[in-house]
């Protein structure tokens, strides 16, 4: 099966002993974020960013990134996966400083080039970071227009969903579409119905998560009729404490017409891959070869790539 992968974070994606190396190397003290077993450790959703943004804080210059997105990539190829769209954000690697941002960009490409050659492909989604405000997401955005075309290919937006709403970034999302990038925001994760009809009015084409879409009979509707994707990261969401297996919404959200797919979010701070979810989806909802393959259309269909890339996806 060809699996793909569009909602994955490349700093939540550092492998804890990847990011204790790093750490080793700049001679940081990461003391606290780690269990005893050295795996990330976080109490609720608050600690995991805050968790985050520290082990995001030891990953510095090109180098780093160059060697963080190979061990990504090698992952994704070893769970099965053909193509990955990455969360990259500028705000982490060089501040969103253009030219900082274009040497680790470059870095970044010149292993997104050799990884592709070996059969995983990928693609970037430029995103700003919803908590740290407007003002910074504008320099993202402005990194991603301004490097637009080739491996980046999208722009989102993550973080903590009750900072303002999305609409507060308009301006943001505006410039990344006249630069002809896909865009989707996390919405409908930790907040209901009315966060995710705030992300649709920037005009995106995918939502991450959305599973609280399965509130409102309304939106549903209007999503499936929009054919807005849904990059659903059930591990993730158990993980975060927002609902266990057997109630996640993702079977329920596909019945309703919903093009679902499916991701991992970060997946070694949530113990999860793409295997485990696959497998967590067949064991709680009887999904099988049909179910799967529905969903790696969506994603080929969904995915910001160009249109030959997509070809060989579907
Ligand atoms: N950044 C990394 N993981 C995230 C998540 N699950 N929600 C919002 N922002 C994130
Ligand atoms: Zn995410």
């Amino acid at each position: 099966m060809k699996k793909i992968e569009l909602h994955l974070h490349l700093e939540g994606a550092a492998p804890a002993a990847l990011i204790r190396s790093f750490a080793a190397e700049k001679h940081q003290d990461l003391h606290g974020m780690f269990d005893d077993r050295g795996q990330y450790a976080f109490r609720d959703f608050k600690n995991f960013l805050r968790v985050y943004e520290a082990a995001t804080a030891m990953i510095q210059g090109p180098r780093d990134y160059a060697r963080l997105l190979e061990v990504v990539l090698a992952e994704c190829a070893e769970q099965g996966a053909i193509y990955a769209e990455l969360f990259v954000s500028p705000e982490f690697c060089g501040g969103a400083d253009l030219a900082a941002w274009r040497d680790h960009l470059g870095a970044m490409q010149e292993v997104a080039a050799t990884a592709r050659a070996q059969g995983i492909d990928s693609r970037a989604i430029l995103t700003c970071i919803r908590h740290f405000g407007p003002d910074r997401a504008r320099k993202t955005a402005i990194c991603a227009a301004e490097t637009s075309g080739g491996w980046v290919a999208g722009f989102g937006m993550g973080g903590a969903e009750d900072a303002g709403e999305a609409s507060d970034f308009a301006w943001s999302f505006d410039c990344a579409r006249e630069a002809g990038l896909g865009l989707t925001v996390h919405a409908g994760e930790w907040r209901g119905p009315d966060s995710i009809r705030d992300a649709l009015s920037l005009g995106v084409s995918r939502i991450g998560h959305g599973i609280r879409a399965i509130e409102d009979a309304q939106l549903l509707r209007d999503l499936a009729e929009r054919q807005i994707t849904l990059e659903v990261c059930p591990g993730s969401n158990v993980a975060l404490g927002l609902t266990d297996w057997r109630s996640h919404p993702i079977a329920r959200l596909a019945d309703a017409g919903l093009r679902v797919t499916v991701s991992t979010d970060d997946p070694p701070f949530f113990r999860t891959s793409l295997s485990q979810e696959y497998r967590m989806l067949a064991d709680h909802f009887g999904w099988a070869e049909a179910e799967f393959l529905q969903m790696n259309q969506w994603a080929a269909e969904a995915a910001f790539c160009d249109d030959a890339t997509r070809t060989r996806l579907l």
